[in-house]
């Protein structure tokens, strides 16, 4: 067989075995906790929680931290929280996972879309300005990848305009802005533990604040929107009542458990993934066609996707790229399908294809390469060796 055909044009497979593009680490200290957890009085949330979250708000440096059952609901309750409502809408990115926008649906506001900046590929402070009416109450930005958006830019809009901004961070926990912990800035921020993101507690998410009020309305309506302690019957320890429409999103020290032991891997965890980054960057620096991540500006980011673009100088498009990388046995994915494509979207909010057009030109070229602590070197080198013979390929 000759090697130097690509299994999508029946050549052999890189690999026998399919590499995910992204997958948890979990080691031994991870499952003493969650063993001692399970031999304690609490599996549901309990002690364990309150240290996790005391331990990720000192790391990140803000008052408050929330934990809940995924991102999504993090950022369910940090939209209800920040009090976005019917009649308002919230600008974001057209770029992200539909969960960002739900920030707005959930909480009854209508999500509005504005274009990213293509380097970042994250919103463009300029785009919003653009979509501002007397609506808008908050911006909710993504930092793509865990790359971050222009934070100050979008400060300075949220400044202009008195706009509460929730920052979903679900992609950077780990990394810094300007020496700060990415999602420490104003107002609040997302995080989820998702198996594929920097950090996991199988499933869960986290809302962080430095707002009192946030971070009360957040812990409320996490359990059941339930006062547990009300004034007037002080002498009824059993009387609690709920003051509104809550949820049960409660987090359980099980995964809690989980979620400290990463904590202390973060460091390990970042190190390897930059290592397979710094490797990837050498590796396709020299390939025409691949556009490779921004490098990061006054920043230390805890990437969580290596995601790159394709251009028509690879020799095939994206989707041709990404059904070669799976014949080889690599896994990849794409990040994401624009929300304005969504028929959500455009059947509730009226959007439309061209809506965005460097969302548009950016999503044609996209993809996220394997990139896992769990990855050895020789796994990186099969990326790399499927990248390369599908370019030379189409290069002949
Ligand atoms: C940017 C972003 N926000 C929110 C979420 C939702 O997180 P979860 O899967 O923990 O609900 C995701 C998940 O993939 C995401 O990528």
């Amino acid at each position: 067989m000759d090697e130097r055909i690509p299994a999508h044009y029946g050549g052999d497979p890189i690999r026998d075995a399919v590499l995910g593009y992204g997958g948890q680490s979990i080691g031994d200290e991870e499952k003493q906790r969650v063993l001692d957890v399970l031999d304690g009085d609490y599996i549901t949330r309990g002690p364990t929680v309150d240290e996790f979250e005391d331990r990720v708000a000192d790391f990140l440096n803000v008052e408050h931290a929330i934990a809940t059952t995924s991102g999504t609901t993090a950022l369910h309750l940090a939209g209800e929280g920040a009090g976005f409502g019917p009649g308002d809408e919230v600008i974001t990115t057209p770029l992200t996972f539909v969960s960002t926008a739900h920030a707005a649906t959930y909480a009854g506001a209508d999500p509005v879309f504005a274009d990213i900046d293509p380097h970042r590929r994250a919103l463009d402070p300029d785009a919003v300005r653009e979509q501002i009416t007397d609506d808008t109450v908050g911006l909710v930005p993504m930092h793509y990848a865990g790359h971050p958006a222009d934070i100050e830019g979008l400060l300075d809009v949220a400044d202009e305009y008195d706009l509460t901004v929730l920052w979903d961070a679900c992609h950077g926990f780990g990394g810094t802005w300007r020496g700060e912990p990415l999602g420490s800035q104003r107002d609040l921020a997302t995080f989820s533990f998702h198996p594929v993101k920097n950090i996991t507690t199988g499933e869960g998410g986290m809302v962080v604040t430095d707002n009192d009020d946030i971070a009360e309305r957040a812990r409320r309506l996490r359990s059941f929107d339930m006062n547990y302690d009300p004034p007037e019957h002080a002498d009824e320890p059993w009387y609690q009542v709920a003051e509104g429409v809550g949820y049960n999103y409660n987090v359980t020290d099980i995964q809690a458990a989980l979620g400290l032991e990463q904590l202390e891997r973060l460091e390990e965890f970042k190190e390897r993934r930059d290592e397979i980054i710094a490797r990837y960057d050498e590796a396709f620096a020299d390939v025409s066609g691949i556009r490779t991540p921004p490098d990061p500006e006054e920043s230390d980011p805890m990437y969580h996707l290596y995601a790159v673009e394709i251009r028509d100088e690879f020799g095939c498009d994206r989707g041709e790229f990404v059904n070669a990388m799976h014949d080889e046995n690599v896994g990849v994915q794409v990040h994401y399908v624009p929300l304005h494509y969504h028929p959500l979207f455009q059947e509730e909010y009226g959007c439309e294809r061209g809506d965005f057009p460097n969302t548009e030109r950016v999503y044609e070229g996209l993809v996220s390469l394997p990139l896992f602590p769990g990855m050895d070197d020789s796994d990186v080198a099969d990326v790399i060796q499927a990248v390369e013979r599908l370019h030379r390929y189409h290069a002949e």
